[in-house]
């Protein structure tokens, strides 16, 4: 470990690792340091020169992104003099910038825009009849789109898919004031990775297929939690509303950065499940198939759970760590078998050498602090065994509904599928995003979401299901 030196940050004195880039310390303290082409994930580039500071002993400002810090350096990021040096570096980057802002989608999370807001830069010296223009919507790939009179030349995106995907599609094309981000021909921007430039470009030019003008971003409301797509379990922001009249929607997921998880991005498979929440929702209670109301499928289950004594409780490895607690005690109590067999989750196609994990589920390091078995053996004697299958969100019987044959069947699923039909008792719940929990990834990491969604409809969650049920098995009403 480096050695830690002082230093005087705009007079307050600071401590950072000698040697290390005086930008990261600015970022990491929460000092105001405009810049475009420095992220902590690719380095630095130097190119913007945005993120210039004074340093005491220096004859001209320095950029903050390559200036490594010594033992009594003393640093300013604000005076009459570096602000008006970055106002004119702003003024340059501006100079063929069309200010598109109130039909850009990027309006409200723009650097450019919020750089030019707080220098108080408000009057334009060039004619927007004098700009070079360029084209406004270029495909670079499936799913990112490209404004080429947006893009400050950062060199982020390129960066990114030579230094982190190594995927090489994009460049820099021409020269000077003509130059512009392309695709290489015939290679199109659609490596399993590629929508991390979205998040990386710090202008409105790289916006997302997916999301562009879905929504003003002022009026989502974020959550933090983690992807479900695979047990990498990524950091990620919640961005949804609930519209009048309309449910609770998400409507976009962006990575979140956590060294040790994930570091900045996330797949764009995973990006894109935020889709799967809103479809196919299991959302009216069922007795034999009738629809009903919550409370008699609730009756109905205590009376099952009393009448059959051969209960197994098959769990799903994304329930919650405190869902996958409450059932292992409920089943203890009823004297029940209970498995986490869920072979159904591994894709061997999935994974890579990156974040993507084989394993889809979110939640199955879980099981082994819980000793929840997921044994086949042993899954396929307790199926025999059993009288009466308590099915929670294990999608398994989906392909395998032979084995629920002249067995009573209790399910609590958030999205409809088969084995639902051939439930005698299907309570819809909240989906992943719509609850609370910890899960633990398959490096062994815990971390736990605490969702802000607006509840759409009364939807229970598992936990408060067997809750419900374990209090009653307590107070002696089975
Ligand atoms: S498209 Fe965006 S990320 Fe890429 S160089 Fe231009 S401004 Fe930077
Ligand atoms: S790598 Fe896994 S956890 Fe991360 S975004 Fe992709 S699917 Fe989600
Ligand atoms: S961020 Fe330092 S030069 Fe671009």
């Amino acid at each position: 470990m480096s050695e830690l030196v002082k230093l005087s940050i705009n007079g307050n004195e600071a401590e950072a690792q000698k040697g290390s880039l005086l930008i990261d310390a600015l970022i990491d303290k929460e000092v105001d340091i405009p810049h475009f082409c420095y992220h902590q994930a690719l380095g630095k580039d130097g190119n913007c020169r945005m993120c210039m500071v004074e340093i005491e002993g220096q004859k001209r400002p320095q950029i903050a992104c390559d200036t490594p810090i010594k033992e009594g350096m003393i640093v300013r990021t604000v005076g009459e003099n570096i602000e008006k040096v970055r106002r004119d570096i702003l003024e340059l980057e501006l100079i063929n910038h069309p200010i598109d802002c109130p039909t850009c989608d990027q309006a409200g999370e723009c650097k450019l825009q919020d750089y030019y807001m707080e220098s108080g830069f408000y009057d334009s010296r060039v004619e927007v009849s004098n700009k070079v223009t360029a084209r406004k919507r270029v495909e670079l790939g499936s799913n990112v789109m490209l404004d080429q009179e947006r893009c400050v030349l950062c060199t982020r995106c390129v960066r990114f898919c030579s230094d982190i995907t190594g995927t090489n599609e994009l460049g820099v094309i021409n020269r000077a004031d003509h130059s512009t981000i392309g695709i290489f021909p015939g290679r199109p921007l659609d490596n399993p990775y590629a929508m991390n430039v979205v998040d990386l470009c710090p202008v409105g030019a790289l916006t997302s297929q997916d999301f562009r003008f879905k929504q003003r971003v002022w009026f989502l409301e974020t959550f933090d939690a983690i992807c479900n797509g695979c047990s990498r379990g990524c950091n990620i922001t919640v961005d949804h509303r609930k519209e009048k009249y309309k449910d609770d929607q998400i409507f976009r997921f962006k990575p979140r950065a956590n060294k040790e998880v994930n570091g900045w991005f996330m797949c764009d498979e995973g990006r894109l499940s935020y889709k799967n929440e809103a479809e196919n929702r299991f959302v009216t209670p069922l007795i034999n198939n009738t629809e009903t109301v919550f409370d008699n499928t609730v009756t109905k289950t205590f009376k099952l759970l009393t009448e059959e004594k051969n209960v197994l409780f098959v769990l799903d490895p994304s329930l919650s760590l405190e869902e996958m607690q409450n059932t292992k005690n409920l089943a203890k109590v009823l004297n029940a078998n209970i498995t986490g067999y869920s072979p159904q989750y591994i894709d061997e196609k999935f994974g890579d050498d990156y974040l993507k994990k084989n394993d889809r589920s979110a939640n199955r390091a879980a099981f082994k602090e819980l000793e929840i078995n997921e044994d086949e053996k042993e899954f396929n004697s307790f199926v025999e065994q059993s009288s009466l299958l308590v099915i929670l969100g294990n999608s398994y019987f989906d392909n395998n509904l032979n084995l629920l044959e002249d067995k009573k069947v209790i399910s609590c699923f958030s999205h409809k599928c088969e084995t639902i039909n051939k439930s005698d008792v299907a309570i819809p719940v909240a989906s992943f995003y719509e609850k609370s929990g910890t899960y633990i990834n398959f490096g062994g990491t815990k971390q736990k979401v605490i969702s802000k969604m607006k509840k759409n409809r009364p939807m229970e969650s598992i936990t408060s299901i067997i809750e419900h049920i374990k209090t009653m098995v307590d107070k002696g009403n089975l």
